[in-house]
């Protein structure tokens, strides 16, 4: 792990802001992109932009090959076991939302159950009301303890023979918690249940291998593993995704039409409607290939340490509170300061070119847990340093020295 040498690799962090360097602390709302990212995605729209799977000619035949080679790069990052298993949408949110639709489709019926972690990102909760309430279902909630984490022990009784579904994350994006996914996926498929798991953040910290694991679905973004934004991926256990019927429709995702009869095209196409942000999943497989080239469980640990360095310092700040202190948090770190807006260190810290997100964090029943409004969230990165850690509480103190 050469956090020098990762630096260099990512362009943007040669940036000041207010005349100072920029310390990139919100990776978990979207991380950087390497050089060789960016120099993918520039080299297809100037070399080899071409509408993939429906030309005959020798440019539209070199986008259909790197569009496939990235799927086969994705699927080898995941550990899935077929490239049919690998649909690219728009995001983690098209993702879940896909699932959700088509899933409950054929696997849902009125007094059936689905079970959601108190800790999920709204685009792992609202899809499931959705479909809970279009087809008469109940949403029972895994809660989480003070310390963020997730109750497991509460599973047996929230799980029964109706429960249809468990959607839990692999990492909270608030939190940090990882909660440990195998005895929560037994027990769902014990009963019958899908899981569906949302690896945004997990994804990032440490990797996934999806069969191991034995999900039924999985979803993540490419823009915070380092790719484009707007391409996202979609696994799915083929029998299910099989069972299921499309959701977006339109060209590509067709066999044959007809005003009689429409046929579906084979996965994982059938799940891919319309022309296909080609050059984003092309610059994800990238993103996978740089990745590869590091060791993933060298780059978690870095980023934990530098976390846990950071957050000893924070607590030496009077009236500081970190929400999430599970022993196997990804790199982040969520806190508020007693007597201090949110909103109001983050400002602050961005005058002295420190970048945290501040607010919900797209998780409002994760406030609601701890009865707060929002809070500051410093997210780490693989090329993220012990001099930023030291600027970031140096930051809070200041701020917190002005508005209190
Ligand atoms: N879901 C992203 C975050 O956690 C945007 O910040």
């Amino acid at each position: 792990m050469n956090v020098d040498s990762i630096r260099n690799d990512f362009p943007i962090l040669e940036r000041k802001l207010n005349g100072k360097p920029l310390v990139y602390l919100d990776s978990g709302a979207t991380a950087q992109k390497p050089e060789r990212v960016i120099e993918a995605v520039n080299r297809m729209h100037r070399e080899q932009n071409a509408n993939i799977h429906r030309g005959v000619h020798q440019l539209s035949a070199e986008a259909t090959e790197l569009y496939e080679q990235a799927r086969e790069r994705v699927r080898s990052f995941i550990g899935a076991a077929l490239r049919e298993e690998v649909i690219f949408t728009a995001g983690a949110t098209a993702s879940i939302n896909t699932v959700a639709y088509a899933w409950s489709e054929r696997f849902l019926t009125a007094g059936d159950n689905i079970i959601i972690s108190e800790m999920e990102h709204h685009s792992n909760i609202v899809p499931w009301q959705l479909v809970a309430e279009r087809k008469g279902a109940e949403i029972r909630v895994l809660p989480f303890d003070v310390d963020g984490r997730l109750k497991v022990e509460l599973l047996d009784e929230l799980l029964d023979e109706h429960t249809r579904m468990v959607a839990v994350t692999q990492a909270s994006n608030t939190l940090g918690t990882r909660p440990d996914l195998r005895p929560i996926i037994e027990k769902a498929h014990r009963v019958g249940a899908h899981v569906m798991v949302d690896g945004c953040q997990g994804v990032v910290h440490g990797g996934v291998d999806v069969e191991a694991l034995d999900c039924d679905f999985y979803a993540f973004s490419g823009h915070k593993l380092y790719a484009p934004t707007g391409i996202g991926v979609l696994y799915g256990k083929r029998e299910l995704l099989e069972q299921m019927p499309p959701f977006l429709c339109g060209g590509d995702m067709v066999d044959r039409v007809s005003f009689a009869k429409t046929t579906y095209a084979p996965l994982p196409l059938k799940y891919e409607a319309g022309t296909a942000n080609f050059i984003g999943a092309i610059g994800l497989g990238e993103a996978v290939e740089y990745l590869r080239g590091l060791d993933l469980e060298a780059v978690d640990k870095y980023e934990c340490e530098l976390m846990r360095y950071a957050e000893e310092q924070l607590l030496g700040i009077d009236g500081l509170q970190i929400y999430g202190t599970t022993e196997n948090k990804c790199s982040i770190i969520s806190f508020n300061v007693e007597g201090v807006h949110h909103y109001d260190l983050g400002m602050i810290l961005d005058k002295l070119g420190v970048a945290i997100r501040t607010g919900q964090h797209c998780a409002e029943p994760v406030m609601a847990h701890y009865g707060i409004t929002g809070m500051c969230r410093a997210s780490i990165a693989m090329y993220n340093t012990q001099q930023e850690m030291d600027a970031l509480v140096r930051g809070v103190e200041r701020a917190v020295r002005m508005l209190r």
